[in-house]
């Protein structure tokens, strides 16, 4: 098999085909892949058939899977691995099995409310309901570099504060800080390995920009997450059984359109471990 890069959009996303991740990968297959993550921001492997562990060495190629905390408010199945999460809309014995059983979420970087949120992170579908519940994924570069050098003045030097509630996973009015996770990052952030720079605010979990009177950051911030929003800056993916992707959180945000939540769906999570963005 050759390995195949195939850009998906002009912006954001590429396909990898002619790869079989169930198989154990030589070093240069392994540099290729991440060169491409970087490139493309997101990867896309297609007709995968993968078990938890294939999974979690996967994602080992590209840093260190995370071990699943408390926090992340989710059940387990007692024989799981502590890095993969079950991403799950699905109810067994009246507990929900996993996290994010919502319908649409709003544009985010994952775990953005921490000092050190995940740098990528992989996902593998299992159960897709019969519509809905895409992932699109927006490059946080080129929105930067779109922005009015006016807008990106005014949030140079500034930080985002990037808050989450676990229960309802909605921002809604000011979370109580003092019981809510929550972190200042900066709202330009640098990609440590490309050195090119993002907007690193999301509408799901970032509050306010700091030094900035609340009226102005209110306003400045709605008018960031519309811009995310516009999908000139979009790679949309609609999800097929053993699809497994990877996307970057320091360039790429993403989101999940609404699904009927009477109909299961269940995806496996694993994130890797990031360092503090600066
Ligand atoms: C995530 C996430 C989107 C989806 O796992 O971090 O945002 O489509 N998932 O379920
Ligand atoms: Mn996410």
């Amino acid at each position: 098999m050759t390995l195949k890069i195939t850009p998906l959009t002009s912006i954001i996303a590429a396909e990898v085909s002619g790869i079989d991740l169930a198989e154990p990968q030589d070093d240069a297959t392994v540099a290729a892949l991440r060169q491409a993550l970087l490139d493309h921001l997101v990867l896309i492997f297609r007709g995968q058939d993968l078990s938890e562990p294939e999974q979690v060495r996967f994602a080992g190629f590209f840093g260190t899977p995370f071990e699943i905390r408390q926090h992340d408010n989710l059940e387990r199945r007692p024989d799981a691995d502590s890095r993969v999460m079950l991403v799950s809309n699905i109810v067994e014995n009246g507990k929900l099995i996993g996290a994010l059983p919502g319908g649409e979420l709003q544009f985010h970087s994952d775990s953005a409310f921490d000092e050190h949120p995940l740098m990528a992170t992989v996902l593998y579908s299992e159960t897709l309901p019969s519509r809905g519940g895409e992932t699109k994924f927006a490059n946080m570069h080129a929105v930067l570099d779109a922005l009015d050098p006016e807008v990106r003045d005014r949030l140079e030097g500034r930080g985002g504060v990037n808050v989450f509630d676990f229960v309802t996973q909605v921002k809604t009015e000011k979370l109580d800080r003092a019981n809510s996770v929550h972190f200042t990052h900066p709202a330009i952030r640098t990609h440590p390995e490309t050195g090119r720079r993002a907007l690193y605010v999301n509408r799901l979990m970032t509050e306010e920009i700091t030094d900035m009177e609340p009226g102005e950051s209110s306003a400045l911030l709605s008018d960031l997450f519309d811009m995310v929003e516009r999908d000139e800056f979009h790679y949309v993916h609609s999800w097929l059984p053993g699809d497994l992707l990877i996307w970057d959180n320091r360039g790429a945000q993403h989101a999940r359109t609404d699904y009927p939540l009477d109909e299961p769906r269940l995806l496996r999570r694993v994130g890797i471990q990031g360092d503090k963005p600066f």
